[in-house]
């Protein structure tokens, strides 16, 4: 395997920029392609069937492109269709649930105190799943979690309303009875890193949160390492690595100008190669 290759990210559509840039933190050598499947956001409200086919879809796309690992950055592909991805696919795959899970377990035993819960916040379908309450049971048998669909998070950080009252107020209708049960907290869907700090608030100061997307960036560095994938040097000619640099390339499967206007927000950059594509039937460029 090529070790200059770039890893390939894909998410439903422009949450999966927090994954994006947590790798970028912490895989400073490496090269990223990223897939938002903007065209069919989001995930997190459709069934089994349907995500199993369009992640299919989105990973044969990535590995068609020529990268040396994939990261499911979308928490609810993550939760539904590890297994149909492994299967279509030769590559190493990452996804944010076990990393999340872990991470949690790790902070929680440092933790201590008296609430005694594992909270996990997701999409629907992550919910319904169970798989972070498996994951998080894999690494604590003894763990007690409890899961809670956010559904609106979503629509308030595409609408960059990260702190304000409206936001504020959905939070408290959220997660208010969990301040009194959790001592840890996963974000466990892509888009709430962005609402990370009136989480935080309303859950309590002394609540840990973990970043799913933080944790699989760690987890990717060692992967690389220990597969001998890890590029050794930063890409040729690039000075100093710039978040969306035109090292990175980003495809989107509709509205690529709405795209480059969220990640501007999201990541304070645009990103310099962005393509809309689709990637369902035959590859082609729609403009
Ligand atoms: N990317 C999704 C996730 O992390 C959130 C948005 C959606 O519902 O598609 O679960």
């Amino acid at each position: 395997m090529n070790t200059s290759l770039p890893i390939g990210i894909f998410d439903s559509g422009v949450g999966g920029l927090t994954v994006y840039r947590a790798l970028h933190e912490h895989l400073p050598n490496e090269r990223f392609v990223y897939l938002g499947d903007t065209a069919r956001v989001p995930y997190g409200t459709k069934s089994l069937a349907t995500v199993e086919r369009y992640a299919v879809e989105n990973a044969r796309f990535l590995a068609a492109h020529g990268i040396k690992m994939l990261v499911v950055a979308c928490n609810t592909a993550s939760a539904l269709a590890l297994p149909a991805i492994r299967s279509a696919l030769q590559i190493d795959v990452v996804v944010v649930i076990g990393p999340g899970a872990r991470a949690a377990v790790a902070k929680r035993k440092q933790a201590g105190g008296l609430r005694t819960q594992i909270g996990v916040i997701a999409t629907e379908s992550t919910v319904q799943s169970g798989a972070y309450t498996a994951a998080i049971r894999k690494a604590d048998p003894d763990a007690l979690v409890i899961e809670r669909a956010c559904p609106l998070f979503v629509q308030l950080a595409e609408e960059g309303w990260a702190d304000n009252e409206v936001t504020r107020t959905i939070a408290e209708t959220y997660l208010a009875d969990l301040r009194s049960k959790v001592d840890t907290l996963v974000l466990g869907c892509t888009h709430y890193p962005i609402l990370r700090d009136v989480i935080q608030r309303t859950v309590g100061e002394d609540v840990n949160l973990i970043d799913s997307g933080e944790a699989t960036a760690l987890e990717v560095k060692s992967l690389l390492k220990e597969r001998g994938l890890a590029r050794l040097s930063p890409p040729t000619g690039a000075l100093e690595r710039q978040l969306c640099d035109d090292l990175d390339h980003f495809y989107v499967t509709d509205a690529a100008e709405r795209f480059a206007r969220v990640a501007e927000r999201f990541l304070g950059a645009k990103p310099s190669r962005l393509e809309a594509v689709e990637v369902w039937g035959e590859d082609r460029l729609k403009s």
